[in-house]
C-alpha cells in the first residue's frame, strides 16, 4: 500500500515508507500537518536536521591535505585515498551501498523502488587546487550525501535510485587535464592522458596503479546514458553575484568551456655577463612577452578570460640566461566561438614573438572542453524548488568548470550555486556561511524530491 503524499498524491509520484518493524512496515499515511511540514516552505531541515553538522564535516575534509600549512589534495595521492575512505564512511552511514569505480570515483547508491533503476546522480569532486579553499567540491559532496541521509531517515524512496559520486579529479592540477573522474564516468576519458607525467615524473598510469586501480580497465567506469536519469551538483558560486544580489542560492544555466595549454619556449642558455643584449635568445623574456599578449588578447575578445598561472624557467639561476621556459595558459569563454577565436589569435601572436626573438615556441593543448547548457527542465525544477523553499528564483551562468560539464556527455545536468564571501575561491580565503550551506543542501533535496516524484 504505497501512499503518495502532498503534491505527490495528485501526481502519484512517490511513497513514504515506514521503516519500523510493525506489521504495516513498508508504507505509511502521514497526517496532514506532517505532509505540510515536508512539503511546505523551507522546512525540510526541521525533519532531517539536514546539514546541521555540515561545517564541522567540511572542516574534517579540509584536514586531509598534502601540506600541513594549507589545503592541497590532488588526485591519486595518499590524501585522495583518505578522503575517499572518509566519504565512503559517510555514504554508508547515510544509507548507501558504496563502491569505487575503475577511475577511482567513490560511488554510493541508494536504491530506487525498482531494482537496477536508473539513478539521479548527485556529486562533486574530492580533489582540490594547490593552496585551496575548503568548500570547492567538498560542499557539493556533503550536500549530496545529506540529501540521501534525509531521504533515508524519512524512509523515502523513488522509482529512480539516487547515486552520489565523489569524483577523483576535477581540478586537473596534477596532470594538467581536468575532469578525469567525471570523464571516466561519462565514457569520455582520453586514454592518451595515461602517459602524461606530474611534476615528479610520475605518469597518470603509474599514479592510478599505486592508488590501486588498473588503468587498462578505465572504460569499466563508463555509465550507460540510460542508467543515468540526470546529474545534479551543488557548488559554491566562486564569483560575487549572489552576494551582490543578497541571495544565498541560485540555479545555474550554463557552464563555460575551457582550454588549457602548456607553452614551451626554447632559446639559448648563456652567460649573464658576456652575451650582448641583441645576441640573446632569452626564453624567459620571450615567455614574458607571450604572457602579456595573452592577457591583451583575452581583453579584446569580450567575455573571454585568460590566465597564466604557472611558469618555470630553466636553468633557473641568477647568472644564466634562461634557455627554456614553460608556462600554463587557461582560456575560458561561455561562447565556444569566442574562446576558439581568442586561442587562435594567441597562437598566431606567439608565433610572431618566436620569429622576432629567434626562439622556438611550442604549444600543447592538454584540455579542451566546450561550454555546456544546463537542461532547461532541471533549471525549472530548481527554480520551482527555490519557490517551494521561499527563495527568490535566480539564474546564473558558471564561468568555472564543473564535473557537470563532463556528465553532460551522458545525461541532462543541472547545478545549484551557493553564495561565497566576496566571490573569492581557489585560495584559502574561500568562505561560506553555515546558513548558506544548509540552504544549498535543502535546495538540492527539494529538487531531488521534485525530480524523483515526476517519474511516475
Ligand atoms: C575548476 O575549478 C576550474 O574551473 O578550473
Ligand atoms: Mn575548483
Ligand atoms: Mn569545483
Amino acid at each position: 500500500m504505497a501512499v503518495p503524499v502532498g503534491n505527490a498524491r495528485r501526481r502519484g509520484r512517490f511513497s513514504v515508507q515506514c521503516t519500523c518493524a510493525c506489521p504495516n512496515a513498508g508504507d505509511l499515511i502521514l497526517p496532514v500537518e506532517l505532509e505540510t511540514r515536508i512539503y511546505g516552505r523551507g522546512i525540510l531541515s526541521e525533519i532531517s536536521n539536514l546539514g546541521a553538522d555540515i561545517m564541522e564535516r567540511l572542516d574534517q575534509m579540509a584536514g586531509i591535505s598534502e601540506s600541513g600549512e594549507h589545503l592541497t589534495r590532488r588526485c591519486y595521492t595518499r590524501e585522495h585515498r583518505r578522503i575517499s575512505d572518509l566519504t565512503a564512511k559517510w555514504m554508508r552511514v547515510a544509507g548507501m551501498e558504496v563502491r569505487e569505480d575503475a577511475v577511482g570515483n567513490v560511488i554510493g547508491r541508494y536504491d530506487g523502488r525498482t531494482p537496477r533503476a536508473p539513478a539521479i546522480v548527485l556529486g562533486s569532486h574530492l580533489d582540490t587546487v594547490v593552496r585551496a579553499g575548503r568548500y570547492d567540491g567538498a560542499l557539493g559532496m556533503l550536500a549530496a550525501i545529506d540529501c540521501v541521509r534525509s531521504l533515508n531517515e524519512r524512509g523515502i524512496r523513488f522509482d529512480d535510485a539516487i547515486e552520489v559520486a565523489g569524483f577523483a579529479d576535477e581540478e586537473g592540477v596534477r596532470f594538467q587535464s581536468a575532469f578525469l573522474g567525471s570523464r571516466g564516468m561519462a565514457g569520455s576519458f582520453d586514454g592518451d592522458l595515461l602517459e602524461r607525467r606530474d611534476e615528479n615524473g610520475i605518469s597518470l598510469a603509474e599514479a592510478m596503479t599505486t592508488f590501486g586501480l588498473d588503468p587498462s580497465r578505465i572504460c569499466d567506469a563508463a555509465r550507460r546514458p540510460e542508467d543515468v536519469r540526470c546529474y545534479l551538483e551543488v557548488h559554491i558560486e566562486q564569483g560575487p553575484v549572489l552576494e551582490i544580489e543578497g541571495l544565498s542560492v541560485c540555479a545555474v544555466t550554463a557552464i563555460a568551456g575551457a582550454v588549457r595549454m602548456t607553452v614551451t619556449v626554447t632559446g639559448t642558455a648563456g652567460h649573464a655577463g658576456t652575451v650582448p643584449m641583441n645576441a640573446r635568445r632569452d626564453a624567459l623574456a620571450a615567455a614574458s612577452e607571450c604572457v602579456l599578449l595573452i592577457e591583451d588578447t583575452a581583453k579584446r575578445h569580450s567575455q573571454s578570460v585568460a590566465t597564466v598561472g604557472r611558469m618555470s624557467a630553466s636553468p633557473g639561476t641568477t647568472n644564466v640566461i634562461p634557455g627554456t621556459t614553460s608556462f600554463s595558459v587557461d582560456v575560458r569563454a561561455s561562447v565556444d566561438d569566442v574562446r576558439r577565436a581568442a586561442v587562435k589569435e594567441m597562437q598566431q601572436r606567439m608565433a610572431d614573438v618566436a620569429a622576432r626573438r629567434n626562439v622556438k615556441i611550442s604549444v600543447e593543448k592538454s584540455h579542451d572542453v566546450n561550454g555546456v547548457t544546463c537542461s532547461s527542465w532541471i533549471v525549472e525544477e530548481i527554480a520551482g524548488a527555490m519557490e517551494d523553499l521561499g527563495h527568490r528564483p535566480f539564474l546564473l551562468p558558471s564561468g568555472a568548470g564543473h564535473d557537470a560539464a563532463a556528465m553532460a556527455g551522458i545525461a541532462d545536468v543541472g547545478m545549484i550555486f551557493v553564495r561565497c564571501s566576496g566571490g573569492i575561491s581557489h585560495c584559502p580565503e574561500e568562505e561560506i556561511t553555515r546558513e548558506d550551506a544548509i540552504a544549498g543542501s535543502n535546495l538540492l533535496l527539494r529538487t531531488v524530491e521534485r525530480i524523483g516524484g515526476y517519474r511516475n
